[in-house]
């Protein structure tokens, strides 16, 4: 089910140099802006750049953009200042696909410049050359094309409402040089700020701090002015723009979302004040100011998304009774682990992924109980199982650091991820573990970290001797491929009730009673688990006593269309064709396309059928990842 990329292992060495510039410091120029340093040890190079950061390097991007619906296009200048070493006299940019028609300095003098064409360098693009004649500042006039990945422009129908027009965007990993001509790498962090027109009566929100109300332009356009003061990675710059009302919560949380579905998404989001306390008592102060979210259209290809200070959100995820806010819980997180200690290299994603999903289940513990959490944390053991089944222990893709692609749903870098810490705070205590991750997050805050690293500062500062280290077995659960001996196990009584159903109805067929009452967890559990060959009959009975296709909460729904097409239930194809028409979420998406795909000449027409319908309106991301499914034999 799960889709892991296999990879080889980075050779890494256990001496390797970790040296940094420095702790952030103040721009010289802008003594207000704070400068992150970058790596320079060799596990920390990002061969998904073309960026020279050791050489020249992006400190700060102003953005002036023009939302062009009509013609889907973003379009303006983006002025950069640069930081080069002396004698350093060229400046490398991520692009893909942008149109540049101008280069000049600060004072409007052209300077030369050029986008190297290559053959097949797919979604990392072209490298633009700047020669820098000593320029600290560049201006970049540019149009995005129309396809730019990153962007999503949706059509009215595409909306809530039906009226107005939406577009957002989507950069991680490397999907912002489709819009924004900068050093896209996780490990180059630039402050940034925006100024955005946009037609009215639509809405601007981005990840950074609207500046005042909206300048009315006189031509039917509104400025929206930004800014984001803190370093960050540029895969976190995000816009989304629509017909959008928000709605506070607590003091300095709220949620954005159209204004038809916005009473739902606030109810979903109430807990959210207390998750940014929750959160703040483990691991240190929220640092980022105000914590708001959007709850997006159905097309948005994710669940969510830990845009700064703006957490980009799935519509999927409402149920009307929280039972899916683990994914406010799990992008929240990221605003430590993520956003403030970035993985310097994608191949390290489970130091953003694996930490946020363990940060993640400590918030869930500490705002519901040990009950959800511990529920939560038996169905992610059982998705790392169920991969490492799927692929192999010794497939190398099953390490955390890997050097290969980063794929999501993968169950590596998040669930064994998050074991990985669970298992080091079974060790060494809860108490020991909190106050070194907390450690880490403070000493390492806006700047980029390494697999390495992080290794390094576990045997510095939370290691105590030799015979803890040889328990621990560190190395092998960041390098090595498959589970370690020593993993903590869920509490196997977390699914004791759901366990016994599921072994009374696969013995004789007796359907639980107590569904209705159960959790979603233990619904989740219960259909994860039972036998997945099941006639049309059966399918049939357990639909009538348990309500599955009837189900408000997606995740269930996904569950039971993918058993259902699984077992060639007809009656669940139309039910699939809609689900598959109004939601673009990659996550259920591409597995229910690939689950009719393997159902060969039952499955792959209607697939193809309802492809040919459905797939202008997906988002490039999910587009990607069902065109693979449908080109598979
Ligand atoms: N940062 C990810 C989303 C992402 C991953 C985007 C990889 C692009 C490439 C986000 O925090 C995430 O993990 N979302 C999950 C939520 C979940 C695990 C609760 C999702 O979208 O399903
Ligand atoms: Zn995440």
């Amino acid at each position: 089910m799960r889709s892991i990329t296999i990879a080889t292992i980075l050779a890494l060495s256990a001496t390797a140099c970790t040296t940094m510039e420095a702790v952030p410091l103040a721009d010289t120029a802008n003594p207000a802006r704070m400068v992150s340093p970058i790596l320079k040890s060799p596990e920390s190079e990002d061969t998904q750049t073309w960026a020279e950061p050791e050489r020249a390097r992006v400190t700060h991007v102003a953005l002036d953009l023009d939302l062009d619906f009509d013609a889907k296009r973003v379009g303006g200048t983006a002025m950069l200042d640069v930081l080069a070493e002396p004698g350093a006299d060229t400046i490398v940019l991520d692009t893909s696909g942008l149109e540049i028609t101008r280069v000049t300095d600060g004072s409007g003098r052209e300077l030369p410049w050029e986008i190297e064409s290559m053959e097949e360098t797919g979604a990392k693009g072209e490298p633009l050359r700047i020669t820098l004649n000593g320029a600290r500042t560049i201006r970049i006039d540019y149009r995005a094309p129309a396809d730019a990945s990153a962007l999503q422009w949706l059509s009215p129908e595409q909306t809530e409402g039906g009226v107005h027009p939406f577009l957002f965007s989507q950069g991680q990993a490397i999907l912002n040089r489709t819009w924004i001509p900068t050093q896209d790498s996780p490990g180059i962090r630039q402050t940034w700020e925006a100024r955005i027109t946009a037609p009215k009566p639509l809405d601007v929100v981005m990840s950074g701090v609207r500046q005042g109300e909206p300048e009315d332009l006189g031509n039917g356009r509104r400025a929206f002015r930004f800014v984001m003061d803190k370093p960050v990675p540029p895969y976190l710059i995000a816009i989304a723009a629509g017909d959008i009302d928000f709605a506070p919560i607590g003091p300095r949380t709220g949620v954005w979302a159209e204004p038809a579905t916005l009473p739902r998404a606030r109810a979903e989001v109430g807990d959210t004040e207390e998750m940014v306390e929750a959160a703040e008592k483990l691991y240190g102060e929220y640092r980022w100011g105000r914590y708001d979210m959007i709850v997006l259209p159905p097309a948005f290809p994710y669940g969510g998304m830990e845009n700064p200070v703006m957490t980009f959100l799935t519509p999927t995820f409402i149920a009307g009774d929280r039972s899916n806010n683990g994914l406010i819980a799990h992008e929240l997180a990221h605003s430590w682990s993520g956003n403030l200690v970035t993985n310097a290299v994608w191949g390290d994603s489970w130091l953003n992924e694996g930490v946020t999903t363990y940060f993640e289940n400590r918030i869930m513990e500490a705002v519901y109980g040990k009950k959800r959490a511990e529920q939560e944390a038996a169905l992610m053991y059982a998705n790392i199982l169920e991969t490492l089944d799927e692929v192999g222990r010794d497939a190398p893709g099953t390490a955390l650091s890997t050097d290969g692609e980063y794929e999501l749903g993968s169950a590596i870098a998040y669930e064994k991820g998050a074991f990985f810490l669970m298992t080091v705070e079974s060790i060494v205590g809860r108490e020991r573990f909190d106050a070194w991750l907390r450690q880490w997050f403070d000493n390492h805050a806006f700047q980029p970290a390494t697999s390495e690293m992080f290794y390094e500062d576990m045997m510095a500062n939370l290691v105590r001797d030799e015979a803890e280290a040889e328990r621990l077995t560190l190395r092998e659960w960041i390098f090595e491929p498959g589970l370690p001996e020593n993993v903590a196990k869920p509490d196997p009584a977390a699914f004791a009730a759901v366990d016994a159903a599921v072994a009374a109805y696969s013995a004789n067929g007796a359907i639980p009673t107590g569904y209705a009452d159960w959790t979603s967890a233990e619904r989740q559990r219960f259909l994860d688990n039972i036998p997945k060959e099941r006639s049309a009959a059966q399918l049939a009975a357990l639909n009538d006593a348990l309500g599955l296709s009837s189900t408000g909460n997606n995740e269930e729904l996904f569950l039971w269309l993918e058993l259902a097409l699984a077992n060639r239930y007809e009656p669940a194809v139309p039910q699939a064709e809609e689900f598959l028409a109004r939601v673009g979420r990659a996550k259920f998406v591409r597995p229910l396309f690939a689950t009719l795909w393997e159902e060969g000449e039952w499955g792959r027409p209607i697939a193809q059928r309802i492809y040919a319908d459905t797939r202008p309106s997906y988002h490039s991301v999910t587009q990607a990842g069902v065109d693979r499914v449908l080109a598979s034999d």
